[in-house]
């Protein structure tokens, strides 16, 4: 009997889809293949897209470590502090990530959303359509008034893909990245004022489900 976890975890019963894009809460199954695809290469080694610089890990080390990022995020999420790291398929083949996480959202109706390609997707429009598929189900289905995210200076593709989608600048910060690497980040939030749907048609399902376990509709 195939394994059903949607009424212990209803996150599984997520599904957004948007043209060639299908994004949902990974399995285990999906988080085989996602650690795969970061263990072949999600940017060149010496540029560090991440403020935590995961990614300098490599082999089984980088595999352990992402399969435990996605144990992590389920074992951890409450109404309290919740992130949705979904796994991205293009034409039903595992791309990447699209994240939106959020802490104490019952309040702030703000979260932030993060995301990633293995490289051999890169540049091809994915990432935008992904973004834009993110907040589309982030406004119109879980009452967000705001998502905000951040890209270093040396970031031009994810900063172009938030400027496309309608962020706008919200504050530079000066960090360490790397040890001894001071490297500035750009801050950026999209309201559904300024949200640049372009052509998507993103269709969600089990909305409802979610929404009762982060507290939205008790
Ligand atoms: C960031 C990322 C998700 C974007 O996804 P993508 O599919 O490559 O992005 P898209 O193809 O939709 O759009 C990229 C845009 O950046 C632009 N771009 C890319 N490299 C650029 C450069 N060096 N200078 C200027 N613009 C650049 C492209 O022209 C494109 O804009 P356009 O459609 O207006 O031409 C992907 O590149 C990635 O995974 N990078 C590594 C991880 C990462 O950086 N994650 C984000 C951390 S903040």
């Amino acid at each position: 009997m195939p394994v059903d976890l949607t009424r212990a975890f209803p996150p599984f019963a997520l599904r957004v889809e948007a043209g060639p894009l299908s994004l949902r809460y990974p399995t285990d199954e999906d988080v085989a293949e996602l650690v795969e695809v970061a263990a072949a290469g999600i940017h060149e080694p010496e540029r560090m897209p991440f403020y935590v610089p995961w990614t300098e890990a490599t082999g089984d080390t980088l595999r352990t470590n992402t399969a435990q990022y996605f144990w992590r995020k389920r074992a951890e999420l409450s109404p309290a502090e919740w992130a949705l790291p979904l796994v991205v398929r293009h034409d039903g083949v595992v791309v990447g990530v699209q994240a939106v996480e959020t802490r104490k959202f019952l309040v702030t109706r703000s979260g932030e959303t993060g995301s990633w390609l293995g490289m051999a997707f890169h540049g091809k429009g994915i990432g935008t359509m992904m973004r834009r598929a993110i907040c589309a189900l982030a406004f119109d289905h879980l009452g967000f008034a705001e998502v905000t995210s951040g890209a270093f200076t040396d970031n031009p593709a994810s900063l172009a893909v938030s400027r496309k989608v309608g962020y706008v600048d919200n504050g530079r910060h000066r960090l360490e990245r790397r040890e001894g690497e001071l490297a500035v980040n750009v801050g950026l939030v999209l309201t559904p004022e300024t949200f640049d749907r372009g052509n998507a048609v993103v269709e969600v399902s089990g909305a409802a489900e979610l929404r009762r376990f982060i507290g939205l509709d008790e």
